[in-house]
């Protein structure tokens, strides 16, 4: 190559400011303390992510695949991104586990530990931890042929570090439904066959297969049921018991159409046996009223413990958060727990107890008669950016509690006696001007019938997730504030009877 001086010098220089800027994003992408970077949340160190996928607990880690777009922060070609966890807390960041390939984009799906190797994938005795996903053909979909959507499986020996496809995909064709995807697969151990369970547009189709390759058509549920204002996508089938009582609870993630606008996660409680789903009621149920939360779905292989995940994120304005490095994150970890509320089956989620792990400072307050706002003093000048409160009121009255800042950005969260229900107001919590329906205020309805009100907020840097009533009714809001929310005060709308009030610092988990 002939390069005069001066094209020489523009190239070393520029060459060197391109490592100068990489290696400063390098940094902070390391750190992990980017504005508005989750400290208690999986975000990606860098570019795009949407659904979390392939969750299943294996060899003592749990593993989280993820809708990945390694090329920008905004949507594009999808690949599954990797994290695993030993606790479901700390997440460290592995390569790209799946790549798009000819027969298209990586949608979203499942893994399952293959430990009968049903499959034969497994060698040398190697138990083989099977994907099945949606292979998403973006040529066909311009082409606006309605079968570019295909059900597809891959196999890793080594614990999800690298994948074979199947030479033989798709396994499961596309009839002729634009919208066939996001497929869940579970061993349906008494039947010993797998159950994919897979949204099919304005409904729930499902399958089975002996050995994940081959799949035949079993039911379709719902139709006729449920809530219909979007799409039908991320479903979710597993076992939860109550009493003694087994029942099934299937999850079906909707977009738009959620209770505020946008995604959410409804779901249904009911029986399965093995080809067919049907419910106990006809009721719309959602398992998270806010805002925020979308794609949820259970990790796999967790035995009767059922852990939920969700993205922390809305179609609405997703693309357009305003984070730079990266952008999105996922929601705690949440138990789920069937419970039984004067006649109403619900699935209630709390944060799973191994956020614990990070508890620093906890500040207490009890039996206090709150009449007017009421500042809760005492708390370091520099609270941590991520903390939990759990405030109980003896009586069911209007209450709030006001998150806010020195620049008087606010986020309040309360409950409202009149309309019976939850709500969380972000209108003046921080940057929004990005996307015109981002401020508001979002409500929920209470659920229970318990006599005192139970809130729990996880606060990080930019979400809330509230838990009311033992997580009967959960929110979860994400807000863009300049500062970290760190001054507390409770809002009354007449006395109100606190019986306890607590307060605890958290840890980063990076
Ligand atoms: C849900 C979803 C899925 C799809 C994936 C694509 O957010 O639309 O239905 O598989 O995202 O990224």
């Amino acid at each position: 190559m002939n390069l005069n001086f001066k094209t020489a010098v523009l190239l070393v220089f520029m060459t060197m400011s391109v490592q100068g800027l990489v290696i400063a994003q390098q940094r902070t992408a390391k750190s992990y303390d980017e504005p508005f970077r989750p400290q208690l949340h999986f975000s990606p160190k860098a570019h795009w992510m949407n659904d979390p996928n392939g969750m299943v607990y294996f060899n003592h880690t749990y593993h989280l695949f993820f809708q990945y777009y390694p090329g920008a922060t905004v949507w594009g070609p999808m690949h599954w991104g990797h994290a695993i966890s030993k606790d479901l807390v700390h997440w460290q960041e592995l390569p790209i586990a799946l790549y798009p390939d000819s027969l298209g984009y990586i949608f979203s799906g499942s893994a399952v530990v293959d430990s009968n190797n049903t499959s034969g994938f497994g060698k040398n005795g190697k138990i083989p931890l099977v994907a099945i996903f949606t292979h998403h053909d973006p040529k066909g979909e311009r082409a606006g042929t309605d079968n570019f959507q295909n059900e597809s499986i891959a196999y890793s020996l080594n614990e999800g570090r690298t994948w074979t496809k199947y030479s033989g995909n798709p396994v499961l064709k596309n009839p002729g439904i634009r919208d066939f995807r996001d497929p869940k697969v579970m061993w349906y151990a008494k039947g010993k066959k797998w159950v994919m369970t897979l949204a099919t547009k304005d409904r729930i189709t499902f399958y089975s297969s002996p050995d994940l390759k081959s799949w035949t058509k079993e039911s379709e549920f719902g139709n006729e049921i449920g809530a219909h204002g979007g799409v039908w996508e991320c479903p979710d089938l597993f076992q939860l018991k109550l009493k003694g009582r087994s029942y099934w609870v299937l999850i079906v993630n909707l977009n738009p159409g959620g209770p505020n606008g946008g995604s959410a996660t409804q779901y249904f409680v009911g029986q399965f046996d093995g080809k067919q789903f049907t419910p106990v009621d006809n009721s719309v149920k959602w398992l998270d009223y806010g805002p925020d939360e979308y794609a949820g779905v259970t990790w796999g292989n967790t035995g009767a413990r059922k852990i939920f995940l969700g993205w922390m994120g809305n179609w609405n304005y997703a693309t357009q958060v305003p984070t730079v490095m990266w952008r999105s994150a996922m929601t705690i970890p949440r138990e789920l727990k069937l419970i039984d509320d004067k006649g109403n089956l619900l699935v209630a989620s709390s944060p799973v107890k191994e956020i614990g792990k990070l508890s620093r400072v906890t500040f207490t307050r009890s039996n206090i008669e709150v009449r007017n706002r009421y500042v809760i003093k005492g708390l370091p000048q520099k609270l941590a950016a991520q903390y939990k409160v759990d405030l109980q009121v003896g009586s069911v009255k209007d209450a709030a509690i006001e998150l806010t800042n020195s620049n008087n950005e606010k986020l309040i969260v309360g409950f409202n006696k009149k309309t019976d229900q939850y709500f969380i107001d972000r209108t003046n919590a921080g940057i929004h001007d990005f996307n015109k329906d981002f401020a508001g205020i979002f409500t929920a309805p209470r659920l229970s019938e318990k006599r005192s009100l139970k809130l729990t907020l996880v606060v990080d840097r930019a979400s809330v997730e509230l838990f009311a009533d033992d997580g009967a009714t959960v929110m979860t809001c994400i807000f863009f504030s300049n500062k970290p929310l760190n001054k507390l005060a409770i809002l009354p709308a007449s006395t109100i009877d606190v019986k306890s009030l607590t307060i605890t610092e958290l840890n980063s988990i990076w």
